[in-house]
């Protein structure tokens, strides 16, 4: 957004294993976000879920469980949120999830008013 109503805020949309999420909650939050959306859903990637081990038991099927995360954060955040995610998230094997990163329009905290960064 170029105005002056506040700096640009970046959309970031992260796929990880289910038990990663803890571990990357605790990186992120030191990392200094401070605000996130988490969803459980199903999904695949290149291998479409064939290969994956999820609890044990090989999914017949071709999704496979992962947690999204949602977070917005200040233009200037979003890099080191993303290799935050990705350190924490990595195991080596397959799944381990990918990392989308997206402009935002306009952020608004409904209470205050704040806008863009100041709304985080
Ligand atoms: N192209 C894509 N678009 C949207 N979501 C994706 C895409 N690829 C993967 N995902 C999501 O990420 C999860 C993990 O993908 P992953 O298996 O690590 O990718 P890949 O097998 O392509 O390396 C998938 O279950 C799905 O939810
Ligand atoms: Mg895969």
């Amino acid at each position: 957004m170029c105005n002056d109503k506040g700096k640009t805020v970046k959309f970031i949309i992260a796929t990880i294993k289910p038990f990663k999420l803890e571990e990357v909650r605790v990186a992120l939050t030191s990392a200094g976000v401070r605000g996130m959306m988490v969803s459980e859903i199903k999904g695949f990637g290149t291998q479409s879920g064939h290969t994956e081990i999820y609890r044990g038991a090989e999914y017949a099927v071709n999704f496979v469980p992962k947690i999204k995360l949602e977070i917005v954060v200040a233009d200037n955040m979003a890099e080191q949120v993303v290799s935050t995610i990705a350190a924490a998230a990595k195991t080596d094997k397959i799944g381990d999830g990918k990392i989308f990163v997206l402009d935002v329009e306009s952020a608004l905290r409904v209470r205050t008013g704040e806008m863009n960064d100041e709304a985080l």
